[in-house]
This record gives C-alpha cells, structure tokens and sequence, in this order.
C-alpha cells in the first residue's frame, strides 16, 4: 500500500504539470485530492491496519497530498503567468509619460531671481498672513492714513490680514538684518479687488530692496533699466513719473516701452502710447528706517515693487489674467 500511495502521488504530479488550462486543473484536484479521490481513501483506511504499519502510511499519505497540492499551486501560477504574458502586445504603442511643466509665473519667477542674482541680490521670504505692523504701520502708512483706502485688504479673525503687497519683507528682512541688505522677495499678495480680465484678488508681485552707505536714485534707475533690458530686450527702455507711495520719498512709477516698440497705433498693450505701466518705486523713506531701527542719517536705500501677472500677459500675449490661477493644463502647457 505504501508503494502505491508514492505511485499515485508521482501520477498525479505529472498529470497536473500536463495540465492545458484552468479547468483541466480543477478536474485533477478533484480527482487526487478530492472526497472520493484514492488517496483519501487509503487515508481513511490506515485505522485498520495493523498497528506497525500505521505510523509509515500515515506519513506516506500526508507526504503525498502536499505533494501534489504544491504541484497544482506551481501550475496555477505558471498558468497565469503565460495568460498575462499572452494579454502584452508588445506592437501597441508605449505610453507616454507625463510630462510637466513650469507654470508661466514660475518661469518669470525663476528668471527675476536669476536677473537679480546676477547684480548681487539675495532671495529672502515672508508670510502672506500678515499683521497691520508689517503691512501698513512700519511702512509710514498708520491708521488714517490715506493711503490705506488705496488697498482694499482681507482682514482676519483675530487682527490678522493678507499682505496687500511684498514690501512687508522689506519691514521683516530690515528688522532683522543689519544694514547693508540687498534683497529680492517674491510671492503672492491680495486684494479685495472685484475679478475681472484685468484685476485678480490674488496677485504675484517681486519686492526689490537695496540699503548701504550712498545708494542714491542713480541706483535705483540703472537697476530698474538692467532689469527692464534683461526682461524685455535689450533695446528697452524706461521711463519714470513722480507718484506717492508712504514708505518711499520721492516715488516713482516706471514704465518700460512697449514691444510694439511704439510703431502700432492700435497696440493692444499700449494703446499707441509707446509705453507700458510696469510698478512702483523711490528711495526708502526715513521713517521707514527710523522703524526697523536703522539710522536715516547714515544709511539710504531704493526699493520697488512689481507685479508679475501684467509682465507675463505681455510677454505671452496672455489676454486674461485669471488664466493664472485656474490650473488649467491647456493653458500651462503652452509656456
Ligand atoms: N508696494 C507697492 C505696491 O504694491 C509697490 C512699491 C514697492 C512701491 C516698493 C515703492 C517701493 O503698490
């Protein structure tokens, strides 16, 4: 009896290695390791024997059901396996993968940094939760002031607020850093600015800040123009208006000329004029030093600030500004 239990389990082992398909299988678990199947039936007769013979049958038959049921694991697997690998067209086409891409206002965000290091400029970072201090208060601008009206601001719960522009680093860069300092910040601000092609409540804008013995407005202008020439091309050039701003004095606008170069009257950019509106400027104003703790007698500085949304419109030909912020791929991928 033992030599037959090692024949049928040789047997069976390699009728399952024959086996074609899924079916096939089945059919041999059930024949060898079924109810009805020999095996179990040999199995349950070992209580019979003489009692000498038990304990090697006993082994024989459990040696043989691993057996085979190890051997109808393997083929289940080999079986699979070759379905799968019959389900690969290696004809098709492969798949793609997918590529990313710098949104515009990174790109222009990449290339200021690099403009700027370039002249010396280090890149310093500030919160957009604000608080009033750094906002309005160390900028010259306090409660009354005027000016405050001219920036429509997210107030917080709890006094806190959205910085209405960047030049709130210059405050935190200053507070903590003695003079000299040369600094770029980038980031997005807001405004409580109805939405439109043209106005967006959430804004990106680039703060520039130079203070040292001896900057003068000289400074500030060859910067503004190196910056104009390496951001538009090389035969830009700037234009600067007296405007106000409370914590620069005097204060500038500037503007650079159009890339129509002034040569189409119905320019959509310029509108004719030669010349687009590009940001803010001036020399610190004193009380802005007196705040941080500088000595306005000893120290002078320039500082501008400039969004960044109008300068990628004109470079792109973008014609609506809340393209930016709708992570809209078929918009991104075209930069
Ligand atoms: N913060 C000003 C604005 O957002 C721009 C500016 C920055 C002007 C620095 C002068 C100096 O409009």
């Amino acid at each position: 009896m033992l030599e037959e239990v090692r024949q049928l389990a040789s047997v069976a082992v390699e009728e399952i290695e024959a086996a074609r398909d899924d079916k096939a299988l089945e059919a041999l678990r059930v024949h060898h390791l079924g109810r009805k199947s020999r095996l179990r039936q040999i199995a349950r007769q070992i209580g019979q024997r003489p009692a000498a013979q038990r304990p090697a049958l006993g082994q024989a038959t459990a040696c043989a059901q691993k057996a085979i049921q190890q051997a109808l694991d393997d083929k289940a697997l080999a079986l699979r396996q070759v379905a799968e690998a019959a389900a690969l067209d290696v004809t098709l086409p492969g798949r793609r993968p997918l590529l990313g891409c710098a949104h515009p206002l990174s790109q222009l965000t990449d290339e200021l940094i690099g403009i700027f290091q370039g002249m010396g400029f280090d890149v310093a970072d500030g919160p957009e939760v604000e608080d009033e201090y750094h906002n309005f208060d160390a900028l010259n601008t306090p409660a009354d002031h005027p000016a405050r009206d001219l920036h429509d601001t997210f107030y917080l719960e709890g006094g806190g607020l959205l910085r209405t522009h960047t030049s709130t680093v210059q405050v935190r860069v200053m507070e903590q850093t003695p003079p000299p300092v040369r600094i770029i910040s980038l980031g997005r601000c807001y405004r409580r600015e109805t939405v439109d092609a043209t106005h967006h409540f959430a804004f990106h804008q680039i703060e520039g800040l130079y203070v040292d013995h001896g900057v003068s407005f000289a400074d500030l202008k060859g910067t503004i123009e190196a910056m104009g020439r390496q951001l538009m091309g090389e035969e830009t050039q700037v234009r600067f208006r007296p405007h106000f701003f409370p914590f620069t004095e005097p204060s500038v606008e500037y503007d650079f000329t159009c890339i129509c170069k002034g040569q189409r009257t119905n320019c959509s950019i310029c509108k004719g004029t030669g010349w687009i509106e590009i940001a803010g400027a001036g020399m610190v104003d004193p009380a802005v030093f007196t705040a941080v703790g500088y000595d306005p007698d000893e120290y002078t500085g320039f500082a501008f600030g400039m969004g960044l949304e109008r300068i990628a419109m004109i470079r792109h030909g973008i014609d609506d500004v809340r393209r930016f912020l709708e992570n809209d791929l078929r918009f991104i991928r075209q930069f």
